[in-house]
Parts: structure tokens; C-alpha cells; sequence
């Protein structure tokens, strides 16, 4: 749709550009601009919606951008696509939030041949190969999986809890790393039960579908470890639908801290919720900046995160909240 809308405009200047030549053609601004191929896991939940936007405010046209987005619905394979499409159109800067870690590249080979840099944002891609792309910025995701295990350490009221574990897409570093950690943290308390671990996509409805299969089966747990806030949603959902109290019930324990869920900390329905910040846009924008005024961005750059519980979460901090 965008994609149409922008060839649409770019129709509708032509025409008016060969009405009017005494002024300057619209073709011209287009050439001022920096164009930005931005290649987007999807829309499975809040954060991703808040990093697209995050995306879209600072790469404006306002601001010198002609943002392309290209929504991959999840799926590798049609963001790799995308890349090519990006490379063909002639680009200047590739940003790519990718799905999966593996298999980049080929591709990542294909646009560096093609002398186009690559931005990576959010999750981290597993190459050998760093010169396949410019910089990445992102979460330190088992930092993230680790202060959960610390926050449960201290703060659950049974020595061997049962623990029911929702999982981000298989494969992914935002799933890996929080994974990592829970496993730190089975590993260090053999005590703690592992009664249910499976993949609930990052999505809100697939929280709940699994939730409510395992209230159903009659299987009993006193935390949810959920790996983003939209499965998290999910889950309280079918807790709530079953008679339960999340937080009073069911200690759970999230990723993402975005503005919801830090009002259902505040409620003491989720218990604790690590953050994982989607502001990109502005980073990428001032690395763009730094890469156009000829110097260098540094190679890896981890973003500030924090976490809150119903002892630290305050009205400010929701109020402020920029997702
Ligand atoms: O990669 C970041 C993760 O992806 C976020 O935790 C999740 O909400 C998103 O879909």
C-alpha cells in the first residue's frame, strides 16, 4: 500500500512538474532525500507496532527521509526478498530488524556488493562475517532473561516454584537470550520446576490459546515466565477467564515493559516486567547522520534497558512512557 501510495506521489509530482516547469521538480526534492529501505519482522505485538513507529517519526520526509517499509509477516524468506527488491531500487541505506539469526549471508553479500550499507535493529543475526554489515544496534536479551532470574531469586514466595514458560519465536536472539537465562537459572536452583515450556510466537493470541490448553489439562503453576508482553496479555486472559488472580494466583514475570503492561505492574498483575526498548528510529537516524558525514558509528551498540516491579513502578515513569 505504501509502496503504491509512494509511486502514486511520485506520478502526481511528474505531472505536476511538466505543468510547471518554471518550478523545481518534484523528482528534485526526491534526489535530496535519503532513501531508507527498511525491512520489518512484522506486527506480532506492541513493541514491534512501537518500533515501526519509532521508525517512521525519525525517518521522515520532514527530516530528509524517504522511508521504505517492507512488513515480512514474520517470515525470513520474505525479507530477504525484500533486501533484493531494496538493492534493486537503489537504496542508500538498508535497515533490517530481523526474524532469525541464521542464514543472511548470502544476501547481506549481495547488498555490500552492491556498495549499500546495512543497518541491523533489535535482534542480532548470526554471521561470521561482520563486514556483511555496518553497525547494529539492540536489546541485550539474556541481560534481560538474567534480571529475571535475579528479581525471581529474591522475590518468589516458594523455594520450588512451578514454572510455566512461554517462548518468542524458536530461533530468534530476543528468544535465545531469555531462554538463556531461565536455563541459567533452572541450572542454579535445582528445585525449580520446569512443568511446561513451548513457543507461543511473540503473540497475544497463542498466549492465551497455550495458557488456557494448560489450565485445561489440570496442570498446576505458580509463575508465568513470558517472554513479551503481548503473550503475557495472552496469559492473564486465560487466567482471569479460569476464576484466577494473575500476580496473586500466578507470579508473572515479563519482557517488554511497554505502557500496558506497566499499568498491570502498577495493578500488580504482572509481577515484573524487564524492559526492551523499540525507540530505534532516533539511533538509526544519528547513525545515518554520522555515516553521511563521513565518520564512523561504533560496531555494536547495546541500548539502555531497565525493569520494574510493584515496588519501583511509579505513575511518572507510565506516564512518560513513549510505547
Ligand atoms: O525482538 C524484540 C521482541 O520482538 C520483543 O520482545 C517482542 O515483543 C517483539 O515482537
Amino acid at each position: 500500500m505504501k509502496r503504491f501510495l509512494l509511486t502514486l506521489c511520485l506520478l502526481a509530482s511528474l505531472l505536476l512538474s511538466s505543468c510547471s516547469p518554471a518550478t523545481p521538480a518534484a523528482t528534485d526534492a526526491y534526489d535530496d532525500m535519503i532513501v531508507v529501505g527498511f525491512s520489518q519482522v512484522g506486527a506480532e505485538s506492541d513493541w514491534r507496532n512501537a518500533h515501526t513507529r519509532s521508525m517512521m517519526e525519525a525517518l521522515s520526509a520532514e527530516n530528509g527521509y524517504r522511508l521504505i517499509i517492507d512488513d515480512a509477516q514474520q517470515k525470513q524468506e520474505r525479507q530477504i526478498t525484500a533486501i533484493r527488491n531494496f538493492i534493486h531500487q537503489g537504496v542508500d541505506y538498508i535497515v533490517l530488524a530481523p526474524t532469525t539469526m541464521a542464514g543472511w549471508d548470502t544476501v547481506l553479500t549481495e547488498a555490500k556488493a552492491a556498495g549499500v550499507p546495512v543497518i541491523i535493529v533489535d535482534r542480532m543475526i548470526d554471521s561470521a562475517d561482520e563486514s556483511l554489515f555496518t553497525c547494529w544496534i539492540g536489546s541485550d536479551f539474556r541481560k534481560e532473561g538474567d534480571e529475571a532470574v535475579a528479581w525471581m531469586e529474591k522475590n518468589l514466595s516458594t523455594d520450588a516454584p512451578r514454572i510455566v514458560h512461554l517462548q518468542g519465536n524458536t530461533g530468534t536472539t530476543a528468544q535465545q537470550g531469555r531462554t538463556e537465562g531461565l536455563d541459567a537459572g533452572l541450572a542454579k536452583h535445582p528445585q525449580w520446576q520446569l512443568v511446561y515450556r513451548n513457543t507461543a510466537d511473540f503473540t497475544q493470541a497463542k498466549g492465551q490459546e497455550l495458557v488456557e490448553a494448560l489450565l485445561a489439562q489440570g496442570i498446576q503453576f505458580d509463575v508465568i515466565y513470558s517472554e513479551n508482553d503481548n503473550m503475557t496479555y495472552g496469559a492473564i486472559d486465560a487466567l482471569k477467564n479460569a476464576g484466577l488472580t494473575p500476580g496473586k494466583d500466578v507470579t508473572i514475570v515479563s519482557f517488554d515493559a511497554a505502557h500496558k503492561a506497566l499499568e498491570m505492574v502498577m495493578t500488580g498483575e504482572i509481577s515484573y516486567n524487564v524492559e526492551c526498548n523499540p525507540l530505534h528510529g532516533p539511533r538509526v537516524k544519528a547513525v545515518i547522520e554520522k555515516l553521511e558525514s563521513g565518520s564512523k558509528p561504533p560496531k555494536f551498540t547495546f541500548v539502555e534497558e531497565t525493569s520494574f516491579d510493584t515496588a519501583t513502578i511509579t505513575r511518572e515513569v507510565i506516564d512518560s512512557r513513549g510505547y
